[in-house]
């Protein structure tokens, strides 16, 4: 049994070493997939087609890297700010067992061209009903660690981490609904432009909840850590929180634009979209001016610099995001690349950047280290990322306009000026740059599963000890 007087780090520590891992394999795929819009002969057979290696791409590096290091960040956030044990050790375990069994069954079934067939929610129904139990699960242990709290009041941090568990939650089960036809063939229980709605009411939110508002929760609790300064404003986080959840439900309709959708609910979905950069850049000024007095440390800390580069990237993109809502605009961006830059400006920008930071933070606490075996290691991990990142957005803008200026470039008799196939040849020398970009930031992935090895093994797992009296978390 263990000693109750000490944080549950177990779980931390083994979500957080899968947060590596996965990310490794998840980007290794994007690399894979990348190369095979390039080089088109790689598409090897059935089985590994960039159709269903896609997919998997897209679940690997969003719900296995981004959602083991959401749940390592936010047992460890959640204890230490409610200056408790986790609510249930057991309950913790069969989250992290329960959470790789859905993930490993996804590598097994996606490229054996089983799959729900709606993007970012692929798994069969056996699947999604695993998820949706070992979810309930998380949310008992997360939620009863902050019932059974010895401080009265809940970090604001909790707070995103809790908006995303609730929604997440939601939006699986709603959009999941399902018919099953045989034990791995399901369809959609709703038809038409309605599935359309659902699902992405599902996407979008996808992207607020899961991709945002849990990593809010990151940068609130890691950014002023790593810093040393307080939360710029308090006040304005919570501000920002309610804004923002609230804002978040109705933008789905932006990724519907110009479809068989009534027309009003896409200018909804446009509207909210625009108001949606408020909350956004609120949030993302309160994490940037955290650093005010701190700003000389970003000299020195690598770490702190792939903090605030996420915050800028998050910036970016949720001014890009609004930009594209817009009904004129998508109608030169959709199906194009630049939505592909404009997702990975979040996702490598925001999403892997914070990621990275709070686990370099994490691992030297979690096996009895003053800091991780190379600072340099991380230094070099910070550059190589960002140049990765710049050459993958950079290529895919251009190839993203490019794209649209020749289809909808017409002749002065009204024929297309250019084919299908000429935008193709067009696109291929950025689709070779964006496969550059993306070894440049799997590279960096490398140095930090290395530099992360030397550190587990040069020290030990501890369990910190819980103060007896509430401290600064
Ligand atoms: C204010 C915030 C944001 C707004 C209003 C927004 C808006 C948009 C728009 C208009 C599209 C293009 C839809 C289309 O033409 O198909 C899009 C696509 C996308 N965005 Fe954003 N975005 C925002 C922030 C972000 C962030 C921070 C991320 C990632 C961390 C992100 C991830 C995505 C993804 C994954 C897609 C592609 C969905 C798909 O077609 O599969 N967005 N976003
Ligand atoms: C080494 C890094 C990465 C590379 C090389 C890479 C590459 C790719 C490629 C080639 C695609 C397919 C684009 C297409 O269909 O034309 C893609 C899609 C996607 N990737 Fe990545 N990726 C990387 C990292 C990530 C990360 C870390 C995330 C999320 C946290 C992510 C999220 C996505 C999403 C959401 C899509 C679907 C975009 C859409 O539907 O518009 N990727 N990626």
């Amino acid at each position: 049994m263990e000693n109750q007087a000490t944080y549950n780090y177990k779980v931390v520590r083994q979500f957080a070493i899968m947060t590596v891992v996965w990310g490794i394999v998840g980007m290794l795929l994007g690399v894979f997939i990348a190369s095979q819009l390039v080089w088109p002969e790689l598409n090897l057979g059935q089985y590994f087609h960039f159709g269903r290696l896609r997919a998997l791409h897209t679940s690997a590096v969003i719900f296995a890297f981004g959602g083991c290091g959401l749940i390592a960040t936010s047992y460890y956030v959640v204890q230490r700010t409610c200056n408790v044990r986790l609510f249930s050790d057991g309950l913790a375990a069969f989250t992290f067992w329960g959470y790789q069994l859905v993930i490993v069954l996804c590598v097994i079934t996606y490229p054996l061209g089983i799959t729900f067939n709606k993007e970012y929610a692929e798994m069969e129904w056996p699947i999604k009903i695993l998820l949706a139990i070992v979810w309930v699960a998380y949310a008992v242990v997360f939620f009863g660690t902050i019932a059974k709290r010895k401080v009265k009041h809940i970090y604001v941090a909790n707070w995103f981490y809790g908006a995303f568990i609730l929604a997440v939650a939601l939006l699986h089960i709603v959009n999941s609904a399902f018919v099953p036809v045989s034990l791995w063939k399901s369809y959609s229980a709703y038809s038409g432009a309605v599935d359309a709605m659902v699902q992405w009411w599902y996407g979008h939110n996808a992207v607020g909840f899961f991709l945002t508002a849990g990593f809010l929760g990151m940068m609130y609790y890691f950014v002023p850590k790593q810093a040393g300064r307080p939360v710029y404003s308090y006040r304005l986080s919570v501000v920002h929180f309610w804004a923002l959840i609230f804002t978040y439900m109705w933008a789905g309709p932006h990724h519907l634009h110009y479809t068989a959708l009534p027309d009003w609910t896409q200018s909804i979905g446009m509207v909210f979209s625009l108001i949606l950069l408020a909350p956004s850049w609120g949030g993302m000024i309160n994490g940037i001016m955290t650093l005010s007095g701190a700003w000389h440390k970003l000299r020195t800390d690598p770490i702190l610099k792939f903090l605030v580069t996420a915050l800028s990237f998050y910036g970016m993109s949720t001014f890009e995001g609004p930009m594209m809502a817009i009904k004129t605009v998508n109608a030169l961006s959709h199906y194009t690349d630049w939505t592909v830059g404009h997702v990975h400006s979040g996702a490598l920008g925001w999403v892997a950047m914070i990621t990275i930071g709070s686990i370099y933070y994490l691992i030297p606490r979690l096996f009895d280290r003053e800091q991780m075996y190379s600072i340099k290691l991380i230094e070099a991990h910070f550059w190589i990322a960002t140049l990765g990142i710049v050459l993958y957005i950079s290529s895919m803008w251009i190839a993203g306009v490019t794209q649209g200026l020749m289809w909808r470039a017409v002749n002065a008799d009204g024929t297309l000026t250019y084919s299908f196939i000429d935008s193709v040849k067009a696109t291929h020398p950025y689709y070779f740059i964006r496969f550059l970009g993306g070894c440049c930031f799997v590279s960096g992935m490398f140095l930090m599963f290395y530099n992360v090895l030397r550190t587990v093994f040069d020290g030990k797992p501890v369990n910190a000890p819980i103060p007896a009296v509430p401290a600064h978390a």
